[in-house]
This record gives C-alpha cells, sequence and structure tokens, in this order.
C-alpha cells in the first residue's frame, strides 16, 4: 500500500484483524468469532422479512427511537439513556470521539479486545495499557488510571473471566474520566452490572450487543446504556443514520422474544461446560468462562499457532492471538454439540499424527 496520502499518525498502522469469515457455503466450523450456534429467533427473521419493502428507500429514523424504546423498557431505562449503535464496535468508536481528546490517554487492559489499540492510533490518543495478573486478574494501577476515558470489557475476551460488580463498581468509583464497560458477553455471566447504572454514575457507559446472545452478528446492532448526559454526547458524534432500517426491527423483535434468548443462552452454558470438561480431559488447560467461549492451553509441547492450522485445514476455525500474554492459548467459540464432537476428533487426530 502506499502510504504516500496517508496520515501520519497512520504510517505503518497495523489494524485490528478480524477472524476469518470464509464463505458461507463452504460448510466450515466456524468457532473462531463468537458468533452464536443457533440462528435467529424465528420472530426476529419474520420481523426483518416484514421491512424488506418499499419503505427501504426511505432513510431509517435516526436515532433508531423504536430500537431505543424497546431497549429502554427492556432494561427499565428511559430512552434517552440508550444509544444504538451498527454493532457495538460502532458504540466503541463514538466514544473516542465523544470522551478521548487528542493526544490524550485511554487505558484498558491487555489482553483484552484487540480493537483498542488501533483505535487509539486511528483518534490519535496514547493508549494507557494495564497487563491483567498471572490468572487474568485486574490490577490496581487500572482503577487508579486518571484517562478520560477507560475501557474495562467483563466478561473478557479473549481470556473468558469474569470480574464481579463490587470490582466494577470501584473502578466506576475510583475513575474521574468516562468508564466503559462493554458487557458483549455478560449474558452468559452469572451477573450483568448495567443496573449499576441505577446507582446513579454519572461516567458509566455500559455496551452491549446483539452478535452474541441473540445470533445477529450479521446484523451489526448494538447499544449503549448510560446517563442521559452521556447519551447526548454519543449522539453528538454517531453517523446521522448508523443503524438501518433492517437491523432496527430486529433489534425491537429480538429483545422482545426473551424466550429465544434465554434457551440460546442455557443452551451455549451447557455446551460450554460439556467442551471444557472433553478439552480438560485430553491435556488442554481450560479456564472457567463466563462467555460464549472458552480460552484453552494446549497440551504441554503442543504449539497453540500450529494446532490452530492444523484444525484449519480440517475446515475448523479457531482463534489464535498471536502476541503478548494469550499467545500460547486458544479461543475456542462455544458451538453446537456436532460441531464440538468434529473439533475433539480433529484434535485428538492431530495431536495423534503429531506424537
Ligand atoms: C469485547 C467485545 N466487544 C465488542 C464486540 C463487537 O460487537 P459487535 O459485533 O456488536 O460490533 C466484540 C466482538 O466480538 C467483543 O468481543
Amino acid at each position: 500500500m502506499s502510504e504516500r496520502f496517508l496520515k501520519p499518525a497512520l504510517r505503518g498502522f497495523a489494524p485490528y484483524v478480524p477472524g476469518r469469515q470464509p464463505p458461507d457455503a463452504e460448510g466450515w466450523i466456524k468457532l473462531n468469532t463468537n458468533e452464536a450456534p443457533w440462528p435467529p429467533s424465528p420472530r426476529v427473521l419474520d420481523a426483518i422479512r416484514r421491512a424488506v419493502g418499499e419503505d427501504l428507500r426511505l432513510y431509517p429514523h435516526p436515532l433508531a427511537a423504536s430500537a431505543r424504546e424497546a431497549v429502554a423498557r427492556l432494561h427499565g431505562l428511559t430512552p434517552d439513556q440508550v444509544a444504538l449503535g451498527n454493532g457495538a464496535d460502532d458504540l466503541i468508536a463514538m466514544c473516542f470521539r465523544a470522551f478521548a481528546p487528542k493526544g490524550g490517554q485511554v487505558a484498558y487492559l491487555e489482553p483484552s479486545y484487540p480493537l483498542f489499540g488501533p483505535l487509539c492510533r486511528m483518534y490519535e490518543v496514547e493508549p494507557s495499557v494495564h497487563a491483567l495478573g498471572p490468572a487474568w486478574e485486574m490490577p490496581d494501577s487500572f482503577a487508579a488510571d486518571p484517562a478520560p476515558l477507560k475501557f474495562l470489557v467483563n466478561p473478557n475476551s479473549p481470556t473468558a473471566s469474569w470480574v464481579d460488580r463490587e470490582t466494577v463498581r470501584e473502578v466506576v468509583r475510583r475513575s474521574s474520566g468516562v468508564v466503559v464497560l462493554d458487557e458483549a458477553y455478560v449474558d452468559f455471566a452469572p451477573a450483568a452490572c448495567i443496573d449499576l447504572l441505577a446507582e446513579g454514575w454519572g461516567n458509566l457507559v455500559v455496551l452491549r450487543t446483539f452478535s452474541k446472545a441473540y445470533a445477529l452478528a450479521g446484523m451489526r446492532i448494538g447499544y449503549a446504556a448510560a446517563p442521559a448526559g452521556l447519551i447526548s454526547a454519543l449522539d453528538l458524534v454517531k453517523d446521522s443514520y448508523n443503524v438501518d432500517r433492517l437491523a432496527i426491527a430486529a433489534a425491537v423483535a429480538a429483545v422482545e422474544d426473551r424466550d429465544y434468548h434465554d434457551r440460546l443462552v442455557a443452551y451455549v452454558v451447557q455446551e460450554r461446560a460439556w467442551l471444557g470438561d472433553r478439552l480438560t480431559e485430553i491435556g488442554f488447560g481450560v479456564g472457567p468462562s463466563a462467555t460464549n467461549f472458552v480460552f484453552a492451553r494446549p497440551p504441554q509441547d503442543r504449539d497453540a499457532a500450529w494446532l490452530v492450522d492444523e484444525l484449519s485445514r480440517r475446515r475448523i476455525l479457531v482463534r489464535h492471538f498471536g502476541q503478548g500474554p494469550a499467545a500460547g492459548w486458544v479461543r475456542i467459540t462455544v458451538g453446537t454439540r456436532e460441531q464440538h464432537l468434529r473439533l475433539l476428533e480433529a484434535l485428538e487426530e492431530v495431536m495423534a499424527g503429531d506424537g
């Protein structure tokens, strides 16, 4: 690529690289991007179909009002405490635009969502990175960091680890800037912290996504819940029509179909335990998971990158992060029982072949 016209801050820039998305028709077992094992709820698919029509010539509501109302009802909030985004990623970028002054600092933990570093470069802010401990525990320095913007992913990816609400509250209490609590995986965790908003913290933004527990990664919808003053700040910097008509219809139908959501979550939690047990039996080190994936260390002397490569030759995708403290581990999305059986079969074959 020619860097001639690229702004100086982006020279030599390494962007966030999402997990591989091979063509749908090729029959891959995709356990690499934490998508849901089930399709979207039939009621959601119906709502999307109903939204396909002549009205698509019209722009969507700029605030996605009906979706804000539905999400607000779900959490006992008012619609002015909710903003919708083109995925949670859109909302993360909006937080950078709204709360991170150029040249200022943005704090986050490592390993965590690898998007934050590249966004720091794009928005010309300094990363303030705090390393998790050997058992993925949060260092005290994180809460104490005076950065104007801080991201706490809870439960965390890729570690699958989780901190309780007391710890989250302490981070919010000790932070002078905005704390963005990314709860992308919280449906699969023992408890959520979105109700901390009711305690009146003026600096807390909670993010959620429809990509995991609502099986809608392809629709690109997420939301932020926060005090009305912070939502107004996000509205200042959003793209004019950042959520399209089909996504708005899907979001409303999805939050209204609690039964499907709850059944999907229960299935994932049960399969997560089953998969974790089987991986442990064949020698993997599997930490506790509060998410829809497991983070596992291959048996000793098996290289994670090699294993992931061998699986991919067999059309099974899992995620491996090449650098830093997560490098020796693999992140495996919880899929269906059938997918797990094929994964385990492939793992045994690969490891036997290597032995
Ligand atoms: C921690 C975390 N936050 C946000 C997202 C993005 O969610 P969305 O698909 O809604 O953009 C992901 C996606 O995997 C994630 O892992």
